[in-house]
């Protein structure tokens, strides 16, 4: 039976990679580990709901290969293919020696953190991910360095757009090399000119991360005026696949972020966690059974925040 959310249930393709539909996950540290049994449980769970993409948690470069070892990846890669689910990887650039700003940062410091990201991109393509996606958003180390706020760098890294854009440029290019033309590379990105950058920046970055091999944009976070609005300049602009984020979880806002053209996919984060069905009964019309999200942060991010590991306050327990 048609119904006003079929928009949301479209399969989408990207390059040979083709999405059941427009909902993503969007990447949630969890505090459970990627490769323990009880995160693979949890990353299970969100694709049996029908998700048509889980991009899995924030992960650091320097762990991948190292504790985090490819037989975990792979268990974990299989457990969300056997779902119907594709899967990428969040893409975390890891601190030097305690080093952790743009300013702090050796030229071998950099070198070293691109060749981070390449090896941490090969072991994820070896467990058989679709996807990688370094993280370049909400204010982390690598958006640190795009923003004139926190760079300071007076040597190519720092200053103007190009020095500011060339690290994530080198690693897009690193990883692009390394992974060869199939699998996706995603970018994160924050859009936001309380940032120190102006929407153009913004949008030149993203322009040259195109050309340096990236295929989909991950802008986040949305504002709250209209669902995607923070996404749709890239939409409009550029001509790859883009995700937006923020509150998509009401059904409205993704139907309407999809149906005005302000996004190709639609990533739903707290509403996943309140209830990984939420597409299953979606489709299936049965809307009265989802587990609302109500954005109160509690489990999520005030777990998040706190170590313990997350969960929407709402389970209590129960198996959701
Ligand atoms: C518990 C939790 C963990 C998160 N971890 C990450 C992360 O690892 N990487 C990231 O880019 N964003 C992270 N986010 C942000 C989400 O990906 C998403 O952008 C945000 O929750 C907004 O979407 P929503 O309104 O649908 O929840 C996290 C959010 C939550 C609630």
């Amino acid at each position: 039976m048609a119904s006003e959310y079929d928009i949301l249930f479209e399969p989408f393709k990207v390059k040979h990679m083709m999405l059941r539909n427009r909902i993503v996950c969007p990447p949630m540290v969890t505090n459970r580990g990627i490769t323990t049994d009880d995160g693979i449980e949890w990353y299970r769970r969100i694709a049996n709901g029908g998700v048509g993409l889980v991009i899995v948690e924030a992960t650091q470069t320097a762990r991948i290969g190292e504790d985090i070892k490819v037989d975990g990846l792979k268990r974990l890669v299989e457990a969300v293919k056997a779902e119907g689910a594709a899967i990428a990887i969040q893409l975390f650039m890891s601190p030097v020696d305690g080093r952790n700003n743009p300013n702090a940062f050796t030229i071998e410091d950099i070198r070293l953190s691109i060749d981070r990201f390449k090896r941490a991109a090969a072991v994820c393509k070896e467990a058989g991910f679709d996807g990688v996606e370094p993280h370049g958003a909400h204010g982390f180390l690598l958006n640190q360095f795009f923003s004139p706020k926190s760079n300071r760098r007076t040597d190519e890294y720092g200053g103007s757009i190009e020095n500011r854009m060339r690290l994530a440029l080198e690693i897009a290019n690193a990883i692009r090399s390394e992974i060869g033309g199939e699998m996706i590379l995603l970018y994160r990105h924050t859009p936001k000119e309380s940032n120190g950058y102006t929407i153009d920046e913004s949008l030149t970055l993203c322009q040259n991360l195109i050309k340096a091999g990236v295929d989909v944009l991950d802008i986040s976070p949305a504002s709250e005026n209209r669902p995607g609005d923070l996404a749709e300049p890239f939409k409009r602009a550029l001509n790859v696949p883009v995700i937006a984020v923020g509150m998509m979880g009401i059904h409205e806002r993704a139907v309407e972020a999809l149906r005005e053209g302000r996004a190709d996919l639609i990533a739903i984060g707290r509403g996943l966690i309140a209830d990984p069905q939420w597409v299953q009964k979606t489709i299936e019309g049965r809307l009265g059974e989802i587990i609302a999200c109500r954005y109160c942060n509690e489990g999520c991010f005030g777990n998040l925040r706190s170590g313990k590991p997350v969960e929407c306050i709402q389970h209590k327990g129960s198996k959701q």
